[in-house]
């Protein structure tokens, strides 16, 4: 009998693509994937720890599983149950305590080894517990873009460029979970991009918790050593980037500019920069390489000078907006979303006047608001500030995105009459005659296409012409196929 699997997602978009790798070494070894909890042998809760909320459904899910165990038990089949992600590597051993009936836990740096974890578990009859402290650069399985993939969208590949962060914003987890920030080698980035290509995906966003610091750590020694230690730090440095006798490392632009380039790849996309490393390099790359999409997530936080300070987030808020008029003078027609965090410790009145005041001038036409949750160990929830009581700061957040709705329906509307190229992701969640899918600069467009005459794939490129506007999407009149979908299709296999 086959053996199925099912993987829960509670986080950002690097749980999604640590999820798809997961999915895909369980089908690498012979499983199949599980509609739902009651027919999968395993489950795999890949967890997320960045804002609060996610120990309590953790812990909710794992509650339901236990009783599904429980009966799967008294009919002698069972239940295999794995944590993997953010929260594994922050609770650890006490994850187990508190459910002992979980299999296997899974830290961030090894995701890689969760097939190997199960069978470890099954031989021991124990619960197995693997978290290791940081990414080892060399081991380029550390990447979970290195491993086997069952992707979500057959177009779509998220690729890791960097793991880790080593910024300290005083309000985030991510470095004492993800560890300090290590750069994948150039070589294998585009190796991966070029192998989604030829598996037809045209879409490639790539990932870091800061991409514009990737390759700091990717130094090339010119002089000296030995031939061999030499092609290999060219693989990892990126071996057009060498100019002359030189210290060399690559650019987190020239990295745009060598995955953009190649066969097959119509759109690059990534996520996310930090302002203060946003350099002219990037927004030229942005510029020069048609493939990439003139979209910029720049997340601003707060627009309050002292709050970002507090932050430890680099810039002002006067900064920050030159970065973004740079972008904007130097990128036609580009689309900007950000991350807010409303409430912020000792965040006042006044101060929170000023992040309205940046989102109005800065008009985003997307914003992530978040309304700020202690992380337990972080600089921020030991501060001595006065908490923002949570009322204020849910009346806050509303303000924030009546701003925020505003540009967004604004900038949707200054579109009405164009002719936009849209990716095709299937039929509307509301309306299944009509289609959706997303322009360059990753607007949602809804359109109709007439069925007796045109078939449209998921995963095309179309174009259409806006005709309507609203604060989260647009409306459009198909026009035309431009590309076909290139990716392979899956066919089912029966199981036997
Ligand atoms: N509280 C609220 N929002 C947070 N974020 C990160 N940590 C916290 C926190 N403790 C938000 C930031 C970040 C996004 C991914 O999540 O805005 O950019
Ligand atoms: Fe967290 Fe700041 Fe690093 Fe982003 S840059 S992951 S917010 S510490």
């Amino acid at each position: 009998m086959t053996k199925r699997y099912l993987v829960r997602t509670f986080g950002c978009q690097m749980n999604e693509h640590d999820s798809e790798r997961i999915a895909g070494m369980f089908e690498a070894d012979g499983y199949q994937r599980a509609d739902s909890e009651a027919d999968a042998d395993v489950v795999v809760l890949n967890t997320c720890c960045i804002r609060e909320g996610a120990d309590t459904k953790l812990y909710g899910t794992l509650g339901h599983l236990k009783s599904l165990k429980d009966s799967r038990a008294a009919s002698g089949d069972e239940l295999e149950i794995m944590v993997a992600g953010c929260l594994a590597q922050k609770d650890r051993e006490s994850l187990v305590e508190r459910a002992p009936h979980v299999d296997v836990v899974l830290g961030t740096h090894n995701v890689s080894r969760a097939v190997d974890l199960l069978a470890q578990h099954r031989r021991s009859g124990v619960p197995v517990v693997e978290i290791l402290e940081e990414t080892v650069a060399a081991d380029h399985e550390a990447f979970p873009s290195a491993l086997p993939v069952v992707r979500e969208d057959p177009w779509a590949a998220w690729v890791t460029i960097q793991v880790g962060c080593d910024n300290n914003c005083a309000f985030c987890i991510v470095p004492a979970v993800r560890g300090p920030e290590v750069s994948r080698s150039f070589g294998d980035i585009v190796s991966e991009v070029e192998r989604a290509a030829s598996d037809g995906v045209t879409e490639v966003t790539l990932l870091g918790q800061n991409v514009n610091s990737y390759g700091r750590d990717l130094t090339l020694s010119l002089r000296g050593g030995q031939p061999a230690d030499r092609s290999r730090e060219l693989h990892s440095a990126g071996a057009d980037w060498v100019t002359g006798e030189r210290r060399a490392r690559p650019l987190f632009a020239d990295l745009l500019r060598s995955v953009g380039a190649v066969p097959g790849v119509r759109r690059v996309r990534y996520t996310s920069p930090h302002p203060k490393d946003l350099r002219p390099e990037t927004i030229a790359a942005m510029a020069e390489v048609p493939s990439v999409c003139e979209h910029l997530h720049l997340p601003l936080q707060s627009g309050s000078d002292r709050v970002l300070a507090a932050m430890h987030r680099g810039y002002t808020a006067g900064r920050y907006l030159e970065k973004l008029d740079a972008a904007r003078r130097g990128i036609d027609d580009l689309a900007v979303s950000t991350d807010i965090i409303v409430g912020f410790p000792g965040e006042t009145e006044e101060d929170f006047a000023e992040t309205l005041a940046v989102a109005a001038e800065a008009r985003f036409d997307n914003a992530y608001t978040f309304v700020y949750s202690p992380r337990p160990g972080t600089e921020a929830a030991n501060s001595s500030d006065p908490e923002v009581p949570h009322e204020v700061a849910v009346e806050r957040m509303a303000r924030l995105r009546a701003v925020v709705e505003r540009s967004s329906r604004l900038g949707n509307e200054a579109r009405i009459g164009a002719i936009e190229e849209v990716l095709v992701e299937g039929p509307s969640k509301k309306n299944p005659e009509r289609l959706t899918g997303r322009t360059r600069g990753n607007r949602l467009v809804h359109f109709d296409v007439d069925p007796t005459t045109q078939a449209v794939r998921r995963g095309s490129y179309v174009e259409v012409r806006i005709t309507s506007a609203a604060t989260t999407h647009m409306l459009g009149e198909f026009r035309e196929l431009v590309a076909p979908p290139t990716h392979r299709v899956r066919i089912p296999v029966a199981s036997s």
